[in-house]
């Protein structure tokens, strides 16, 4: 199994071997932006759509002078040397480093980390056929959490809450009782046959599995509604589902320790799973 491969602002290194100034803006403000790719047998998965993204964060914290085709092709060289396959991609870039001030530093240069690492499907691999428990959690996070910002605080303490109720992850819910999405996944339910889901606004990441999904439902003639959902709508849904890139599309058979339904993976996220496999392997082949 090849080891972590970094590339830090253009040099490969192994993982372990990055060192990073502890004036960094992203380790000191979290003054940072990021991206997680899936790879699969060499190839990155939905690369436009995460690169895309990574340009509208950029933008969004007012990092400039990131060429991002340049730290495209850096993220393709360290996928071709580590010789990986199944692995995944992590691409960081902060506003760099300088000494610590809040306003933005005037001549600091952005700094462009990546990493590519294997990745193991198999315990999510049965998470997809068994099906997963969640907990429900306040949303704790700020007001823009469609910037893929490295502040994961909020993130991080929902997602552990999740893990100390023996569960995977956390759907979190606003002071209204409305629902934004998942510590690092989307969720979808389905009602009736038809495909619900949050709908994009400022307090949720524009995920690209949910995107994704969104448009493999329209193809299938599945009929989507993007709609607020309420905590207590969860337990009426006929199926309720995670999406995510290293997660694809995996069911949520437990909800806070009730069971959804009868408790069993439903035909709605299994169909969207099998559409994205058969996705994936005509992406290979192409
Ligand atoms: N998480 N919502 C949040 C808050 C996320 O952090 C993520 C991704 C998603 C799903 O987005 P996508 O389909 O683009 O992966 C939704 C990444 C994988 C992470 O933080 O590791």
């Amino acid at each position: 199994m090849p080891a972590p491969l970094a590339n830090l602002n253009g040099v490969l290194m192994p993982l372990d071997d990055v060192k990073i100034s502890a004036q960094d803006r992203g380790f000191l403000f979290g003054d940072a932006v990021y991206e997680v790719l899936r790879i699969y047998n060499g190839k990155p998965w939905l690369e436009k759509e995460h690169w895309d993204r990574l340009g509208q964060s950029l933008a969004a914290i007012r990092i400039a002078g990131v060429d991002l085709e340049r730290l495209r092709l850096r993220m393709r060289q360290t996928i071709d040397a580590g010789k990986f396959t199944e692995a995944m991609a992590y691409l960081h870039v902060t506003r760099g480093t300088a000494p610590r001030r809040h306003a933005f530093p005037k001549d600091a240069t952005p700094l462009e980390f990546l990493f590519v690492q294997e990745y193991d499907d198999g315990p999510t691999a049965k998470a997809r056929t068994v099906g997963t428990s969640v907990i429900t959690h306040p949303d704790i996070r700020w007001g823009h959490c469609d910037i893929k910002s490295t502040n994961l605080l909020a993130n991080v303490l929902a997602n552990q809450a999740a893990a100390e109720a023996g569960a995977s992850e956390a759907l979190l819910y606003l002071p209204d009782g409305t629902m934004s999405e998942a510590s690092h996944s989307s969720y979808f339910t389905a009602d009736g046959g038809a495909l619900c889901t949050t709908p994009l606004k400022a307090n949720i990441l524009p995920g690209i599995t949910r995107n994704f999904v969104i448009r493999m439902a329209q193809k299938a003639d599945i009929p989507v509604r993007e709609q607020v959902m309420r905590r207590e709508d969860l337990f009426k849904a006929d199926e309720v589902f995670l999406t995510g890139t290293t997660t694809e599309v995996c069911s949520i058979v437990k909800v806070d320790g009730k069971p959804i339904a009868d408790g069993k993976p439903g035909p709605m996220a299994q169909r969207l799973q099998e559409l994205h496999r058969k996705a994936v392997a005509e992406f290979l082949r192409a």
